[in-house]
Protein backbone atom coordinates (compact mmCIF):
# COMPACT_ATOMS: atom_id res chain seq x y z
CA UNK A 1 0.00 0.00 0.00
CA UNK A 2 1.85 3.23 -0.92
CA UNK A 3 0.79 6.47 0.04
CA UNK A 4 -2.51 8.43 -1.69
CA UNK A 5 -2.23 10.45 -4.86
CA UNK A 6 -2.09 13.39 -4.81
CA UNK A 7 -2.65 16.07 -7.87
CA UNK A 8 0.94 17.24 -8.54
CA UNK A 9 -0.29 20.83 -9.46
CA UNK A 10 -2.59 21.50 -6.52
CA UNK A 11 0.39 23.25 -4.50
CA UNK A 12 1.57 25.32 -7.26
CA UNK A 13 -1.48 26.34 -8.35
CA UNK A 14 -2.70 26.99 -4.62
CA UNK A 15 0.61 29.11 -4.12
CA UNK A 16 0.41 31.39 -7.26
CA UNK A 17 -3.20 32.14 -6.48
CA UNK A 18 -2.98 33.34 -3.24
CA UNK A 19 0.83 34.97 -3.87
CA UNK A 20 -1.05 37.22 -6.38
CA UNK A 21 -4.10 37.62 -3.92
CA UNK A 22 -2.13 39.19 -1.00
CA UNK A 23 0.06 40.95 -3.36
CA UNK A 24 -2.97 42.78 -4.31
CA UNK A 25 -4.29 43.01 -1.40
CA UNK A 26 -1.18 44.52 0.18
CA UNK A 27 -1.36 46.84 -3.17
CA UNK A 28 -4.58 48.16 -2.04
CA UNK A 29 -4.02 48.54 2.55
CA UNK A 30 -0.68 50.40 1.39
CA UNK A 31 -0.98 53.57 -1.09
CA UNK A 32 2.17 55.82 -0.97
CA UNK A 33 0.80 59.27 0.54
CA UNK A 34 2.09 62.45 -1.03
CA UNK A 35 3.84 63.61 2.44
CA UNK A 36 7.35 62.92 3.96
CA UNK A 37 5.51 59.32 5.05
CA UNK A 38 6.32 58.08 1.61
CA UNK A 39 9.58 56.39 2.29
CA UNK A 40 7.82 54.58 5.36
CA UNK A 41 5.23 53.75 3.42
CA UNK A 42 7.62 52.23 0.32
CA UNK A 43 9.51 50.04 3.10
CA UNK A 44 6.54 48.68 4.52
CA UNK A 45 5.60 47.60 0.59
CA UNK A 46 9.29 46.65 -0.21
CA UNK A 47 9.01 44.18 3.01
CA UNK A 48 5.62 42.88 2.07
CA UNK A 49 4.70 42.65 -1.59
CA UNK A 50 6.82 40.53 -4.12
CA UNK A 51 8.14 38.22 -2.53
CA UNK A 52 7.95 35.35 0.44
CA UNK A 53 6.02 32.10 -0.42
CA UNK A 54 2.72 32.67 1.42
CA UNK A 55 2.99 29.75 3.32
CA UNK A 56 0.95 31.14 6.09
CA UNK A 57 -2.01 32.64 4.33
CA UNK A 58 -2.44 29.43 2.01
CA UNK A 59 -2.49 27.55 5.19
CA UNK A 60 -5.43 29.86 6.23
CA UNK A 61 -7.13 30.28 3.60
CA UNK A 62 -7.29 26.92 3.24
CA UNK A 63 -8.88 25.74 6.23
CA UNK A 64 -11.00 28.81 5.86
CA UNK A 65 -12.06 27.55 2.78
CA UNK A 66 -12.68 24.19 3.94
CA UNK A 67 -15.20 25.53 6.57
CA UNK A 68 -16.86 27.94 3.65
CA UNK A 69 -15.68 31.07 4.38
CA UNK A 70 -16.02 33.85 1.97
CA UNK A 71 -12.38 33.86 -0.09
CA UNK A 72 -12.23 37.87 0.40
CA UNK A 73 -12.71 37.79 3.76
CA UNK A 74 -10.08 34.83 4.36
CA UNK A 75 -7.50 36.88 2.49
CA UNK A 76 -7.72 39.81 4.94
CA UNK A 77 -7.42 37.60 7.79
CA UNK A 78 -4.21 35.99 5.74
CA UNK A 79 -2.99 39.38 5.02
CA UNK A 80 -2.98 40.19 8.41
CA UNK A 81 -0.62 37.03 9.35
CA UNK A 82 1.57 38.21 6.45
CA UNK A 83 1.83 41.75 7.74
CA UNK A 84 3.06 40.14 11.61
CA UNK A 85 5.69 37.71 9.01
CA UNK A 86 6.99 40.16 7.08
CA UNK A 87 7.67 42.53 10.31
CA UNK A 88 9.22 39.78 11.98
CA UNK A 89 11.78 39.36 9.32
CA UNK A 90 12.30 43.14 8.91
CA UNK A 91 13.51 42.82 12.26
CA UNK A 92 15.12 39.41 12.13
CA UNK A 93 17.78 41.29 9.64
CA UNK A 94 18.32 44.30 11.60
CA UNK A 95 22.26 45.05 12.61
CA UNK A 96 21.15 44.14 15.89
CA UNK A 97 19.46 40.64 15.19
CA UNK A 98 20.91 38.60 12.54
CA UNK A 99 22.23 41.35 10.57
CA UNK A 100 21.01 40.15 6.73
CA UNK A 101 21.43 42.21 4.17
CA UNK A 102 19.82 39.84 1.75
CA UNK A 103 15.91 38.55 1.83
CA UNK A 104 13.39 37.26 -0.58
CA UNK A 105 16.66 37.69 -3.18
CA UNK A 106 16.60 41.55 -3.03
CA UNK A 107 17.91 44.07 -0.29
CA UNK A 108 16.60 44.14 3.28
CA UNK A 109 14.41 46.13 4.23
CA UNK A 110 17.41 48.39 6.26
CA UNK A 111 19.42 48.07 3.28
CA UNK A 112 17.21 50.05 1.09
CA UNK A 113 16.12 52.41 3.39
CA UNK A 114 18.10 52.54 6.10
CA UNK A 115 17.92 51.23 9.65
CA UNK A 116 15.55 53.71 11.45
CA UNK A 117 12.79 53.54 8.72
CA UNK A 118 12.93 49.47 8.38
CA UNK A 119 12.17 49.92 12.68
CA UNK A 120 9.27 52.17 11.66
CA UNK A 121 8.59 49.59 8.61
CA UNK A 122 8.35 46.51 10.92
CA UNK A 123 6.25 49.09 13.52
CA UNK A 124 3.54 49.86 10.71
CA UNK A 125 3.24 46.15 9.57
CA UNK A 126 2.33 44.86 13.23
CA UNK A 127 0.10 47.50 13.57
CA UNK A 128 -1.43 47.14 10.17
CA UNK A 129 -2.09 43.54 10.61
CA UNK A 130 -4.51 44.38 13.78
CA UNK A 131 -6.41 47.13 12.07
CA UNK A 132 -7.59 44.94 9.17
CA UNK A 133 -8.53 42.51 11.74
CA UNK A 134 -10.76 44.35 13.68
CA UNK A 135 -11.77 45.88 10.51
CA UNK A 136 -15.94 44.86 9.94
CA UNK A 137 -14.50 43.86 6.45
CA UNK A 138 -12.82 40.87 7.57
CA UNK A 139 -15.66 39.16 9.54
CA UNK A 140 -19.33 40.83 10.33
CA UNK A 141 -19.46 39.07 13.41
CA UNK A 142 -17.52 41.61 16.58
CA UNK A 143 -16.71 38.40 18.10
CA UNK A 144 -15.30 36.45 15.27
CA UNK A 145 -12.96 39.74 15.11
CA UNK A 146 -11.90 39.99 18.58
CA UNK A 147 -10.83 36.42 18.71
CA UNK A 148 -9.13 36.68 15.41
CA UNK A 149 -6.93 39.45 17.02
CA UNK A 150 -6.38 37.82 20.11
CA UNK A 151 -5.20 34.91 18.67
CA UNK A 152 -2.71 36.61 16.63
CA UNK A 153 -1.85 38.41 19.11
CA UNK A 154 -0.71 35.86 21.39
CA UNK A 155 0.96 34.05 18.45
CA UNK A 156 2.91 37.44 18.01
CA UNK A 157 4.30 38.62 21.53
CA UNK A 158 6.05 37.10 24.35
CA UNK A 159 4.39 33.80 24.44
CA UNK A 160 4.69 33.29 20.89
CA UNK A 161 7.20 34.55 17.46
CA UNK A 162 9.54 37.49 20.05
CA UNK A 163 9.25 34.98 22.60
CA UNK A 164 11.08 32.61 20.39
CA UNK A 165 13.12 35.27 19.25
CA UNK A 166 14.41 35.71 22.16
CA UNK A 167 15.41 31.77 23.24
CA UNK A 168 17.22 31.94 19.44
CA UNK A 169 19.26 34.91 20.56
CA UNK A 170 20.24 33.10 23.83
CA UNK A 171 20.65 30.18 22.01
CA UNK A 172 24.45 31.75 20.69
CA UNK A 173 24.90 32.17 24.30
CA UNK A 174 23.64 28.78 26.52
CA UNK A 175 23.77 24.96 25.12
CA UNK A 176 20.57 23.94 24.77
CA UNK A 177 19.54 20.55 24.45
CA UNK A 178 16.78 19.18 22.33
CA UNK A 179 13.72 20.02 24.47
CA UNK A 180 14.64 23.62 24.46
CA UNK A 181 15.59 23.57 20.92
CA UNK A 182 11.89 22.62 20.23
CA UNK A 183 10.44 24.92 22.39
CA UNK A 184 12.02 28.09 20.99
CA UNK A 185 11.03 26.68 17.44
CA UNK A 186 7.18 26.06 19.13
CA UNK A 187 7.18 29.74 19.84
CA UNK A 188 9.55 31.37 17.16
CA UNK A 189 8.30 29.94 13.54
CA UNK A 190 5.24 27.27 15.29
CA UNK A 191 3.33 29.55 16.88
CA UNK A 192 2.31 32.19 13.84
CA UNK A 193 2.13 28.59 11.38
CA UNK A 194 -0.46 27.07 14.44
CA UNK A 195 -1.96 30.47 14.37
CA UNK A 196 -2.90 30.83 10.75
CA UNK A 197 -4.60 27.37 11.04
CA UNK A 198 -6.33 28.67 14.02
CA UNK A 199 -7.29 31.48 12.24
CA UNK A 200 -9.05 30.03 9.65
CA UNK A 201 -10.91 27.93 11.88
CA UNK A 202 -12.38 30.93 13.95
CA UNK A 203 -13.14 32.62 10.67
CA UNK A 204 -15.06 29.02 10.12
CA UNK A 205 -16.85 28.95 13.17
CA UNK A 206 -15.02 25.50 13.68
CA UNK A 207 -16.31 24.79 17.66
CA UNK A 208 -13.44 24.22 20.15
CA UNK A 209 -13.03 20.41 20.17
CA UNK A 210 -13.72 20.15 16.19
CA UNK A 211 -9.91 21.97 16.35
CA UNK A 212 -7.62 19.39 17.76
CA UNK A 213 -6.80 17.42 14.49
CA UNK A 214 -6.28 20.83 12.69
CA UNK A 215 -3.90 21.93 16.19
CA UNK A 216 -1.93 18.88 15.87
CA UNK A 217 -1.08 19.24 12.05
CA UNK A 218 -0.42 22.62 12.45
CA UNK A 219 2.07 21.66 15.14
CA UNK A 220 3.53 18.93 13.13
CA UNK A 221 4.48 20.91 9.38
CA UNK A 222 4.98 23.85 12.43
CA UNK A 223 8.21 21.53 13.28
CA UNK A 224 8.85 19.99 10.36
CA UNK A 225 8.92 23.44 8.61
CA UNK A 226 11.56 24.92 11.24
CA UNK A 227 13.96 21.39 10.97
CA UNK A 228 13.98 22.29 7.01
CA UNK A 229 15.08 26.00 7.74
CA UNK A 230 17.45 24.49 9.71
CA UNK A 231 18.38 22.20 6.69
CA UNK A 232 18.22 24.71 4.36
CA UNK A 233 20.82 26.64 6.00
CA UNK A 234 22.79 24.02 6.56
CA UNK A 235 23.02 22.55 3.10
CA UNK A 236 20.78 24.95 1.00
CA UNK A 237 21.66 27.28 -2.09
CA UNK A 238 21.64 31.11 -1.57
CA UNK A 239 20.62 32.24 -4.62
CA UNK A 240 17.05 29.62 -4.65
CA UNK A 241 16.64 30.64 -0.99
CA UNK A 242 16.80 34.49 -2.03
CA UNK A 243 18.78 34.89 1.66
CA UNK A 244 21.93 34.42 3.44
CA UNK A 245 22.95 30.98 4.52
CA UNK A 246 25.32 29.24 6.57
CA UNK A 247 24.63 31.54 9.32
CA UNK A 248 23.26 29.43 12.64
CA UNK A 249 26.27 27.69 12.80
CA UNK A 250 28.85 30.83 12.17
CA UNK A 251 26.61 32.13 14.89
CA UNK A 252 27.38 28.52 17.20
CA UNK A 253 23.45 28.24 17.36
CA UNK A 254 21.95 25.23 18.26
CA UNK A 255 19.49 23.77 16.05
CA UNK A 256 17.85 20.66 14.64
CA UNK A 257 20.95 19.89 12.54
CA UNK A 258 23.43 20.84 15.20
CA UNK A 259 21.86 18.92 17.97
CA UNK A 260 20.85 15.52 15.57
CA UNK A 261 22.69 15.48 12.33
CA UNK A 262 21.48 16.84 9.20
CA UNK A 263 20.19 13.49 7.99
CA UNK A 264 18.55 12.02 10.94
CA UNK A 265 16.74 15.72 11.12
CA UNK A 266 15.75 15.45 7.42
CA UNK A 267 14.18 11.78 8.61
CA UNK A 268 12.52 13.20 11.42
CA UNK A 269 11.35 16.15 9.21
CA UNK A 270 9.31 13.71 6.48
CA UNK A 271 8.22 11.77 9.56
CA UNK A 272 6.82 15.11 10.99
CA UNK A 273 4.74 15.78 7.39
CA UNK A 274 3.75 12.01 6.79
CA UNK A 275 2.27 12.10 10.42
CA UNK A 276 0.56 15.99 10.16
CA UNK A 277 -0.95 14.00 6.96
CA UNK A 278 -2.47 11.40 9.42
CA UNK A 279 -4.77 14.18 11.13
CA UNK A 280 -5.94 15.06 8.10
CA UNK A 281 -7.70 11.56 7.43
CA UNK A 282 -11.46 12.32 8.20
CA UNK A 283 -11.01 15.07 5.64
CA UNK A 284 -11.29 14.71 2.03
CA UNK A 285 -10.50 16.46 -1.29
CA UNK A 286 -11.08 19.75 0.06
CA UNK A 287 -7.72 18.81 2.34
CA UNK A 288 -5.66 17.76 -0.55
CA UNK A 289 -3.84 21.30 -0.48
CA UNK A 290 -3.11 20.95 3.48
CA UNK A 291 -1.45 17.41 2.21
CA UNK A 292 0.57 18.64 -0.45
CA UNK A 293 1.55 21.80 1.95
CA UNK A 294 2.71 19.27 4.73
CA UNK A 295 5.19 17.63 2.01
CA UNK A 296 6.26 20.86 0.74
CA UNK A 297 7.64 22.48 3.82
CA UNK A 298 10.17 19.53 3.83
CA UNK A 299 11.58 19.21 0.41
CA UNK A 300 11.40 23.01 -0.51
CA UNK A 301 14.60 24.48 -1.59
CA UNK A 302 13.54 28.32 -0.51
C1 LIG B 1 11.33 32.21 7.28
O1 LIG B 1 9.97 31.98 7.05
C2 LIG B 1 11.59 32.45 8.71
C3 LIG B 1 11.12 31.39 9.61
C4 LIG B 1 10.14 31.61 10.44
C5 LIG B 1 11.78 30.10 9.60
P1 LIG B 1 9.46 31.64 5.58
O2 LIG B 1 10.35 30.58 4.99
O3 LIG B 1 8.02 31.36 5.61
O4 LIG B 1 9.74 33.00 4.83
P2 LIG B 1 9.21 33.58 3.45
O5 LIG B 1 8.22 34.63 3.81
O6 LIG B 1 8.62 32.50 2.62
O7 LIG B 1 10.43 34.16 2.81
C1 LIG C 1 13.48 34.04 11.92
O1 LIG C 1 14.24 32.91 12.00
C2 LIG C 1 12.16 33.72 12.48
C3 LIG C 1 11.36 34.90 12.72
C4 LIG C 1 10.46 34.88 13.63
C5 LIG C 1 11.55 36.13 11.95
P1 LIG C 1 15.58 32.86 11.16
O2 LIG C 1 16.50 33.99 11.52
O3 LIG C 1 16.12 31.49 11.17
O4 LIG C 1 14.95 33.17 9.72
P2 LIG C 1 15.80 33.37 8.40
O5 LIG C 1 16.62 32.12 8.24
O6 LIG C 1 16.58 34.62 8.60
O7 LIG C 1 14.73 33.50 7.34
MG1 LIG D 1 16.93 34.98 13.32
MG1 LIG E 1 17.44 35.41 10.25
MG1 LIG F 1 16.94 30.35 9.56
Amino acid sequence: MGLPLLDTDVLPRGLARIQAEVDEAFDSFLPVPDDPRARLVQAMRHAVIGGGKRVRPLLLVTVAEMHNVDRAAAVRAACAIEAIHAYSLVHDDLPCMDDDAMRHGKPSTHVAFGEAVAVLAGDSLHALAFEILADPATSGDPFVRVDLVRCLATASGHDGMAGGQMMDIAAEEAEFDLHTVIRLQELKTGALLGAAVEMGAILGHVPEEGRGLLRAYARDIGLAFQIADDLLDHEGDEALAGKALRKDADAGKATFVSLMGAEAARTQARALSEQAIGHLAQHGPEADLLRALARYVVERDR
